[in-house]
């Protein structure tokens, strides 16, 4: 029986499992709101509020997760560390989704298979953070915890957690997804105008004269399909689009997580594919707890220091039934340790037969401080993980079979190298994350262009 013909009194979602029953559990990186009245009122609008996305698009997704772990398409998730309020904005979100998009078309087209594409983004504005208050001059304050919950500034009123701060994530996340939908329909994936994808500030990049040339070639032959066949080529016209975020808040998560006619089960509407973050994966957890109940396709970010018989049990809490496409593992371990940490949870997970999705977030690993006091991130330890990455599921077997990136599209200079070579001296020119360093345009491309010539069928056109 078909998901959509299953009654849903008939069906068993898991046990002693509700939308609420995470509260029974230690909530980690959860703020301290001062006033519970506020926030009560503040989660019973949230949960009266339309949801982000469909039980539709969610399996769909679900599907070709499922495709990607038998290597049958590659995954690429991106965006910026945190979003911000004030950065719901047409141009940042046009260019961060045009950077996504021709990043796509190098994977596409270099690796010979569709790629799953999916966005840090419309609603990502939680962030874990390493203590939950931060002392300067000698006042002690909350941590900021992101847009959703606080307010970056160092003042009292600005770290007060604010429930209604919530219902404005909500919309801020509505206003980027009906904008990135809406320019998707409108054509601007349409593979016959690269062009519209081309951001003002690359100039002559040596890289976007590759890629250039990758997309002339694109484009004669979907023209050649179209002399052949003598008729458009209609579904290079569109492309589909999935969101994702790190499912952190759970009083956000909650509030949209619901049952729908049409389908059995529980689906966390706020998102096609939440994650799990390194902090907050305890196999007791509330966020396990949350996510176990959920029919998303799931993702948990996995560091340095895990043993592989704890990830073997949070496999299995999360995806009891071996389900296809249901759990994606991220391994984000850094460029000095990945070696060692890496290929004892890949044989492990092989042995035990377990289905997952694995991929690299060369990203999270690889955060430092420079002596000028930036948080920043090397583009060579960067490509050394996922060049890593490839080896080492080579070796043991399994296949790697997708990135998670944190980039966006602006000429930002937040990581040092890449084809510009930007130094410790460019990074004061351009630093915009509140949170973590991201790729920068030019940067993003050349991680794609890597991963082709790592991985790619298709000798790239010369
Ligand atoms: C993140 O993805 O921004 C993040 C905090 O990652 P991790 O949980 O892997 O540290
Ligand atoms: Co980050």
């Amino acid at each position: 029986m078909s998901a959509l013909e299953r009654p849903l009194e008939a069906v068993q979602h898991p046990e002693n499992w509700a939308p609420d029953s995470w509260r029974a559990y230690p909530a980690m990186q959860q703020p301290h709101y001062p006033d519970p009245i506020a926030l009560k009122a503040a989660r019973s609008e949230l949960a009266s509020l339309p949801p982000l996305v469909t039980s539709f698009e969610i399996l769909a997704l679900k599907k070709q997760l499922a495709e990607a772990q038998e290597g049958k398409r590659f995954l690429l998730q991106g965006g910026d560390c945190a979003e911000s309020f004030s950065d719901c904005e047409s141009g940042l979100i046009s260019n961060r989704l045009k950077v996504l998009l021709q990043m796509s078309v190098v994977l596409v087209y270099g690796l010979r298979m569709p790629v799953v594409r999916v966005g840090r983004f419309a609603g990502q504005y939680a962030k874990p953070r390493s203590a939950d208050t931060e002392v300067k001059d000698g006042i002690e304050l909350p941590s900021y915890r992101g847009d959703i919950v606080n307010s970056p500034e160092f003042t009292e009123t600005a770290r007060r957690p604010d429930p209604q701060r919530l219902i404005a994530a909500h919309s801020r996340s509505a206003m980027t997804m009906n904008f990135v939908r809406s320019l998707i329909d409108g054509g601007f994936a349409d593979l016959h105008h690269p062009e519209y994808w081309d951001l003002g500030w690359v100039g002559h990049s040596p890289l976007a004269e590759e890629y250039h040339r990758m997309v002339r070639a694109i484009g004669d032959g979907v023209r050649f399909m179209e002399t052949l066949s003598g008729e458009a080529v209609h579904n290079v016209r569109r492309v589909d689009f999935y969101t994702s975020h790190e499912a952190l808040l759970l009083d956000y998560e909650e509030a949209l997580t619901r049952q729908v006619p049409r389908h059995w089960g529980w689906f966390n509407l706020s998102t096609h594919y939440p994650w799990i973050g390194m902090r907050t994966a305890a196999l007791d957890g509330a966020h396990a707890e949350h996510m176990r109940g959920i029919r998303n396709p799931i993702a948990v970010k996995v560091g340095p220091g895990v043993k592989s018989d704890d990830l073997l049990r949070l496999v299995d809490h999360l995806n009891p039934e071996n389900e296809a496409g249901r759990l994606t593992l991220i391994h984000r371990m850094g460029a000095g340790k990945i070696a060692v940490e890496l290929p004892k949870h890949l044989e492990a997970v092989r042995r035990e037969g377990k289905r997952v999705l694995w991929v690299a977030d060369p990203m999270h690993g690889n955060t430092e401080s420079t002596s000028n006091g930036f948080k920043t991130r090397r583009f060579d330890n960067i490509r050394s993980e996922l060049d890593q990455s490839f080896d080492l599921h080579a070796a043991a077997g399994t296949r790697l079979g997708g990135v998670h990136l944190e980039l966006t599209g602006e000429n930002v200079t937040e990581c040092l190298g890449g084809a510009r070579e930007l130094t410790e001296g460019d990074l004061e020119r351009a630093y915009r994350s509140t949170v973590d360093p991201r790729l920068n345009y030019e940067q993003s491309l050349e991680i794609a262009l890597l991963i082709v010539r790592k991985r790619g069928v298709q000798s790239l056109p010369a």
